[in-house]
């Protein structure tokens, strides 16, 4: 490859691609339920940005984590990654299904923290499809 064509590949490309990838998530409203094949609910409302600025939560791996040995990495998070990527559509092991792994994360937060919806028809909005 040429200097000039490698130069405009990292100085135009790579900051475009890292735009495109820090600003997927400011746009979500809710969680895509795409991966469940023929979800039996709506989309789960969840505005990543508000929600996370409201909820005063600061640490990306409060969702997305990385666990080894059964411990969270208190220094490493994965939102380069879905949670579909690690959790199945079973339990596997320690691992929850990415149904119960989500509940347990979004509800469990709320019920812990005595904030935010619990009940199914607050998250899974009727009519939202
Ligand atoms: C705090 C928010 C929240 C609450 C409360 C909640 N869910 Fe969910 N639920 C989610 C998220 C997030 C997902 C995964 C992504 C998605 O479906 O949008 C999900 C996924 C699901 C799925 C798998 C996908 C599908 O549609 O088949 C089912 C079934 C489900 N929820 C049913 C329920 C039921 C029943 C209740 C009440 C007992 C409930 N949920 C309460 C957030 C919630
Ligand atoms: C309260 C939980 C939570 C927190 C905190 C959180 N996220 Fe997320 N984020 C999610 C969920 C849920 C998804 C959707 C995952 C999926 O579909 O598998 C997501 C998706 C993303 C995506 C992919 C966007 C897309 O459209 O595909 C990126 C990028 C992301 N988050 C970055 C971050 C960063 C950076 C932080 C910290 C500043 C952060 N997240 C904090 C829950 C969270
Ligand atoms: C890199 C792989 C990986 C990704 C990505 C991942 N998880 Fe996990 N998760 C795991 C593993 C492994 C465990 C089992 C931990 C143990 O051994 O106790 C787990 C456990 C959990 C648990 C139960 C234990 C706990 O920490 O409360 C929840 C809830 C959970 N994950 C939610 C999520 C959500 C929501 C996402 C997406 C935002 C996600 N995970 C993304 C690997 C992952
Ligand atoms: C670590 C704690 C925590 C986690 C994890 C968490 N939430 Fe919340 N959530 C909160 C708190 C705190 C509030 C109340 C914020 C406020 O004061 O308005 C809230 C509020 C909400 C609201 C109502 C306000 C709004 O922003 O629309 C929705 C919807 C919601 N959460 C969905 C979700 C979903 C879906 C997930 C999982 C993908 C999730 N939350 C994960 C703490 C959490």
């Amino acid at each position: 490859m040429k200097k000039q064509s490698l130069y405009l590949l990292v100085s135009v490309l790579v900051p475009l691609c890292i735009l495109v990838v820090a600003g997927a998530q400011e746009n979500m409203t809710a969680v895509d339920n795409s991966v469940f094949g023929k979800p039996e609910r709506t989309r789960a409302v969840f505005r990543h940005e508000s929600h996370n600025e409201k909820a005063n939560i600061d640490a990306c791996n409060e969702c997305h984590h990385v666990v080894k040995d059964g411990k969270a990495l208190e220094n490493e998070s994965s939102e380069d990654k879905r949670c579909v990527d690690c959790h199945g559509f079973t339990d596997s092991g320690r691992t929850p299904s990415l149904r119960k792994a989500f509940h347990l994360n979004c509800k469990g937060c709320h019920e812990k923290s005595g904030k935010g919806p619990v009940m199914c028809g607050e998250c899974h909005l009727k009519g939202d499809r």
